[in-house]
């Protein structure tokens, strides 16, 4: 029997749920950057097409399943889902197959990924800018959250320091754990 795992999402968004123009972050928040980097390594990542564009290659020490529906998409370094049963079946097999792996699947965005996965979502770690871009005519967003259905832990706050603005750091569970 496969040992079931847990879906963390990881994410950055602004006040107002937006978490991106579609084409890249409307911020630099480069310790944020450091603690995405911590949280996913030794991780299978599951992001969407658009997200991979945006990063532009893969990323060290992760696996890099990318969702389209494109059946001839092809990424350096990248592995092609169809869907999400897809997606998880690569993540549960990246961490049988690879030694030092942790038993966590990281739903990584962008807007689409995180609607289409948060129902199979244990943990949320979520970083969340005190800002209100408006993200234009593409913007991504991450979802509402149902607080009867997760708790929510302060991490740490973060003030605003010259461009960087002020930003937390939250952990959301799921009240009664889904595994995937
Ligand atoms: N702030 C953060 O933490 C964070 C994290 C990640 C991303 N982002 C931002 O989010 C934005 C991108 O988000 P987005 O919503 O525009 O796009 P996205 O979720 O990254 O990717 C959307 C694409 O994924 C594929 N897809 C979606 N649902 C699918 C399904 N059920 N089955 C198969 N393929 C599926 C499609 O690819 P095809 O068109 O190829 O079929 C779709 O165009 C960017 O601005 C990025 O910078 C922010």
């Amino acid at each position: 029997m496969t040992a079931r795992l847990e879906m963390v999402a990881v994410v950055a968004m602004a006040r107002n749920r937006v978490i991106g123009d579609g084409a890249g972050l409307l911020w630099h928040l480069p310790a944020d950057l450091k603690r995405v980097r911590a949280l996913t390594m030794g991780c299978p990542l599951i992001m969407g097409r658009r997200t991979w564009d945006s990063i532009g290659r893969a990323l060290p020490g992760r696996a890099s399943i990318v969702m389209t529906r494109d059946a001839d998409w092809t990424g350096e370094g990248a592995l092609r889902a169809a869907n999400m049963d897809e997606a998880l079946d690569l993540a549960r097999g990246w961490i049988a197959a690879t030694e030092g792996a942790r038993p966590e699947i990281i739903l990584f965005g962008g807007g689409e990924i995180y609607a289409a996965g948060l129902a199979l979502t244990d943990r949320i770690e979520l970083t969340i800018v005190e800002i209100d871009p408006d993200g234009g005519p593409a913007a991504a967003v991450f979802p509402e959250l149902d607080p009867a259905i997760w708790d929510r832990e302060l991490l740490q706050e973060v003030p605003a320091e010259g461009a960087v603005p002020a930003h937390r750091y939250e952990r959301l569970t799921r009240k009664v754990p889904v595994r995937v």
